[in-house]
């Protein structure tokens, strides 16, 4: 049996690469395996759910490049030298270059708050709210070089309540993250 190796960039909770952990260990994803959790953040609580799974978890500090196709290029060897497949990007707060998309093409998945195309880029719960759309979702996409962009994979929607807040829509929205991700 073939086994695809996964290789997950994160900043952040972590969430969604639980559910994908979640996911593998009870069979849902099958041939696939996460084989390092790479974050630019070195306080990213993601890193610990990687090693509380016994998955590589790898702080890789921005700072100490002098440019984002340097560090990129950083990354594209840690992912390389571990023969990584497939990129999944799990709350991931920078944006990819051009160099890592082209080699990556089509093997870079991201999770997205929103209904894309609407509410690209930052607080994409909190620009629906503002809207005032009824209702907002979240989306699994194909990445290219532009910001929560390229072709849609899954999406799932939510009803927008008239007393939602921020953090309640982004709550409703983040259970359906934690499904059509995996
Ligand atoms: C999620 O809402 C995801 O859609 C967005 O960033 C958030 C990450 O949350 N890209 P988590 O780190 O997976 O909990």
């Amino acid at each position: 049996m073939i086994t695809m190796n996964i290789g997950v960039l994160v900043s952040g909770r972590g969430s969604n690469l639980q559910s994908i952990i979640d996911n593998i260990e009870n069979g849902y994803i099958q041939n696939a395996r996460i084989v390092v959790v790479i974050s630019d953040n070195k306080d990213a609580y993601a890193l610990q759910r990687a090693k509380n799974h016994g998955i590589e978890a790898i702080f890789a500090d921005p700072t100490k490049f002098q440019s984002r196709d340097e560090y990129d290029r950083y990354l594209m060897k840690l992912l390389s030298d571990r023969n990584v497949e497939l990129v999944l990007l799990a709350g991931y707060m920078r944006v990819l270059g051009s160099e890592f998309v082209k080699t990556y093409k089509n093997r870079i998945m991201n999770i997205h708050p929103a209904l894309l195309p609407s509410f690209r880029g930052l607080h994409a719960q909190r620009q629906a709210l503002e809207y005032g759309v009824k209702v907002a979702g979240c989306t699994v996409h194909f990445v290219d070089e532009e910001v929560d962009h390229g072709p849609i994979i899954l999406q799932r929607c939510v009803y927008v309540k008239e007393d939602d807040t921020e953090e309640t829509l982004s709550a409703r929205i983040l259970e359906q993250e934690h499904e059509i991700f995996p």
